[in-house]
């Protein structure tokens, strides 16, 4: 195997995926208080009973134990993001939340004391509510200011606890899903094309901001892109479903390239032809783009068959990127083309594109577990599917490593159970820990080791040699 010394092996999280403690320490609501179902039904007035976020897993309270778990798997980095909404419970305050910032100061502490390396999102979904209801998420020029002001405190009070940085979680969720990409509160259906596009203009305009902003504060600091990534495969070789393919690969490379070279690509033309858009870019805002990223990370669940005439064929699975069933591949029970070549496509795409060093941000399967209690009495999960998939994933890392692409990182999805974004549901877990938190909100909230975390161990023991 040819894993690097200094390899970052790791696990991954999201604040509201696991905090819980929805208004505890100070914290305003965030976009996801009021999402019970996620983006499969509609948004509530106020925070229901039955977001399963609400309590998350309990993190916020049992970090501690969670991140010694954490050490105990041996991982060297630990990518999590922090809740904007802890810092600024509305967004638009004079002065940062200080219990919200001394909830990180705990957590990074915890991090140092076992040499763990954070790899902190700024924004995972996760904006303040109010800011949404003001100014409809990042529809609004507004959010740039706001974002801005909530990083620079971020990053000047870790720059000397964090070193690596990702601005945007899958930037480019904003064109497909704008309430979850963008916080964007009014429905999709009522949205054009150029509502979604400018908001992430806004979004990448902001980005290249807080890069600029991040290597003022600490010249060492790393900053990344981060996108939803799944290769596109043509469902035939037809020309026209070859295009097809072409054309939707460069929907997602688009923000990519604005991030790796501070300007937009080429066939933008093209999509904003096609797709009758009319972005205002301003000056200021071409001067910002420039500050590009030093590294891309992206997320990686499986790929994505597309064709011209899509209707002819079986539709597939997956949790935003859906495509066609591809006749070569295994699917999971949740349907989703299990695809472990397809990351060793798009970390060469990625590298032969841009030769930035890629940074796996989240890769794994979900999947419902069985606790069950093993030969010495105490529970487990026997996830052999969950280690078949991380270890054939893992193989083709090293692949495209002998390829000769620089990875630097690979945080699994997710080190612990926590809920999920899409559907917000707990049936439907990713975990190496179990936590006995059901979907119906009930459970002891207890944490359980699942065989696949006992696997992981080993695997960064002896860096990858194990696989
Ligand atoms: C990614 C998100 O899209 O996929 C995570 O960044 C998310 O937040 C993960 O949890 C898995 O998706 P889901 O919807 O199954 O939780």
């Amino acid at each position: 195997m040819s894993f690097p010394d200094g390899f970052l092996w790791g696990g991954a999280t999201a604040a509201n995926q696991l905090e819980g403690a929805y208004l505890e320490g100070g914290k305003g609501l965030s976009v996801q208080d009021i999402m019970p179902s996620g983006v499969m039904g509609p948004i509530t007035l106020e925070p229901t009973k039955d977001n399963l976020k609400l309590i998350g897993v309990d993190y916020y309270h049992r970090y501690a134990e969670d991140i010694a778990m954490f050490a105990e798997l041996g991982i060297k980095a630990y990518r999590m993001s922090i809740a904007w909404s802890r810092i600024f419970p509305k967004g638009d305050e004079e002065q940062p939340n200080e219990e919200g910032l001394q909830f990180y100061d705990r957590v990074f502490a915890e991090c140092k004391k076992y040499n763990i390396e954070p790899v902190v999102t700024l924004s995972h979904y996760e904006p303040p509510l109010a800011l949404c209801r003001k100014y409809d998420g990042w529809r609004s020029r507004e959010m740039i200011q706001y974002f801005a002001k909530y990083a620079k405190v971020v990053l000047t009070r870790f720059k000397d606890t964090v070193k690596y940085w990702i601005t945007f979680n899958e930037v480019n969720v904003t064109v497909i899903s704008p309430l979850l990409g963008g916080g964007i509160l009014t429905p999709k259906a009522n949205l054009t094309k150029q509502d979604m596009y400018q908001a992430a203009h806004h979004q990448l305009v902001a980005s290249g901001l807080v890069t600029k902003m991040a290597h003022e504060i600490n010249a060492d600091f790393q900053v990344g892109c981060m996108v939803a990534s799944a290769p596109r495969y043509p469902r035939t070789c037809n020309p026209d479903d070859i295009l097809k393919a072409m054309e939707d690969q460069q929907e997602v490379s688009y923000f990519v390239h604005v991030h790796c070279t501070g300007e937009y690509p080429f066939y933008a033309k093209r999509i904003f032809r096609d797709y009758n858009i009319c972005l205002v870019i301003t000056e200021e805002d071409k001067e910002l783009l420039k500050n590009t990223v030093d590294f891309i990370s992206f997320s990686y669940y499986n790929s994505k068959t597309v064709a011209q005439d899509a209707g002819q064929y079986q539709g597939a699975g997956g949790n935003l990127m859906r495509g066609l069933k591809n006749p070569y591949l295994e699917y999971s029970d949740y349907n989703y083309p299990l695809d472990p070549k397809g990351l060793r496509y798009m970390l060469n795409y990625f590298y032969e594109h841009y030769q930035k060093p890629l940074f796996v941000a989240e890769n794994g399967l979900g999947q419902s577990d069985t606790l069950i209690s093993d030969e010495n009495g105490s529970f487990t999960v026997a996830d052999d599917y969950r280690i078949k998939f991380l270890n054939n994933h893992l193989v083709q890392v090293n692949e495209a490593i002998e390829d000769g692409v620089k990875v630097i990182g690979y945080t699994m999805w997710s080190i612990m159970d926590i809920v999920s974004a899409a559907s917000a549901e707990l049936t439907k877990r990713y975990g190496l820990i179990y936590v006995d938190r059901l979907q119906d909100g009930t459970g002891t909230l207890k944490r359980f080791k699942k065989k696949s975390y006992h696997w992981y161990k080993k695997v960064i023991e002896t860096n990858g040699e194990s696989l």
